[in-house]
C-alpha cells in the first residue's frame, strides 16, 4: 500500500488491507470522505469548466460533485490514482501540483477552479500517520504564494487545513470558514478558505425539469434562506447538521428519487 505509511497507518488499523474500496476511501488519511465535509465544499464552488483537484488523494470531491467540461485530478502517488476510475472529461496526472500548474495553459480556459487539499502541516495534525509524498513547511508555503498568484476573476481557488498561523497569514484577505468534523482520530476543527464571494444560487441550474420548475426551486430556495437566516445560532447549527446527514446517507446508500 502507498499513500500512507504502511508501518503507522497498520498499527491504527490493522486490517486495512481486507477493506472494500469504499472503506479505503474513508480510511484514507484527509479523506474528505466524512459526514457534511464534502457537501459543504460542493455547495461553495462556484461555476466553473474546468475543474483542477490538485492533491486528489482517493478523489471524494471530484467524484461527488456535479461534472463539468473539464477536470484533472494531480497527485504523485501513482498507486492512488490507479484506484481512480475516471468518468468523461476527468484527466489523472501523476504529478506534483506546481509542476503540473506551470505547465497549463489556462488562457485556453474560461472559468477555473482548484480545490486544494494539501497534506495538512504536521504541527496541526493528531494523527501519526504519513503520505507517500509529504509536505513540508516550504513546500505550503510555495503551494500558497502560487494559489495567490493564480487567484483572479478567472482562476478561484478553495483550500481546505486545519487552522494555523501561516494559513491565516498568508491567506489573511482571503474568506474563510471553520467546521468540526469526525475523523478516525476523533473529532477535528477544520478550515476552509476561498477567493470568492460563495453564491450557490447558480446550482439550481442542475436542478429542475425546466424554466417554470427552476423558478419555483429559486423561490423556495430564498424562502429556505430566509427562514434559516432568522434562527438563533445554535439552532442553525443543530438544522445544518440534520441536513447534511440527509444528505450524507443519500450519498452513501443512492437516492430513492
Ligand atoms: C489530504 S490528502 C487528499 C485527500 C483527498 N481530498 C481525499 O478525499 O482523499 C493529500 C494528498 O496530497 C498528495 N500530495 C503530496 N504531495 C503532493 C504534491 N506535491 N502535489 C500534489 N499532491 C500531493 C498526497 O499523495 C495525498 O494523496
Amino acid at each position: 500500500m502507498e499513500g500512507v505509511d504502511e508501518n503507522n497507518y497498520t498499527a491504527a488499523n490493522k486490517n486495512y488491507f481486507a477493506l472494500t474500496m469504499s472503506d479505503k476511501k474513508n480510511r484514507y488519511l484527509g479523506s474528505k470522505n466524512q459526514a457534511g465535509t464534502y457537501q459543504r465544499i460542493i455547495s461553495l464552488m462556484p461555476p466553473h469548466s474546468l475543474y483542477i483537484e490538485s492533491h486528489l488523494g482517493t478523489g471524494v470531491v471530484m467524484k461527488k460533485k456535479p461534472a463539468c467540461k473539464y477536470s484533472f485530478g494531480v497527485d504523485p502517488n501513482e498507486e492512488i490514482l490507479s484506484a481512480f476510475k475516471c468518468d468523461k472529461g476527468e484527466v489523472l496526472v501523476n504529478s506534483s501540483f506546481i509542476d503540473f500548474i506551470s505547465q497549463l495553459n489556462l488562457d485556453d480556459y474560461d472559468d477555473v477552479l482548484i480545490y486544494s487539499d494539501p497534506p495538512y502541516l504536521l504541527e496541526t495534525r493528531k494523527s501519526t500517520a504519513r503520505y507517500k509524498y509529504e509536505y513540508s513547511e516550504q513546500d505550503h508555503i510555495d503551494l500558497l504564494r502560487t494559489l495567490k498568484g493564480l487567484s483572479s476573476r478567472k482562476v478561484k481557488n478553495i483550500i481546505s487545513c486545519y487552522p494555523s498561523k501561516l494559513y491565516d497569514e498568508e491567506l489573511h484577505n482571503w474568506n474563510s470558514i471553520k467546521y468540526q468534523t469526525m475523523t478516525h482520530g476523533g473529532p477535528v476543527t477544520e478550515q476552509l478558505y476561498f477567493d470568492f464571494e460563495p453564491d450557490g444560487l447558480h446550482w439550481i441550474k442542475y436542478a429542475g425539469k425546466n424554466r417554470t420548475d427552476r423558478q419555483r426551486i429559486k423561490r423556495k430556495v430564498a424562502s429556505w434562506k430566509g427562514k434559516y437566516e432568522g434562527l438563533p445560532d445554535e439552532e442553525r447549527v443543530a438544522i445544518l447538521a440534520g441536513l447534511l446527514e440527509v444528505d450524507f446517507n443519500i450519498f452513501r446508500n443512492g437516492s430513492n428519487k
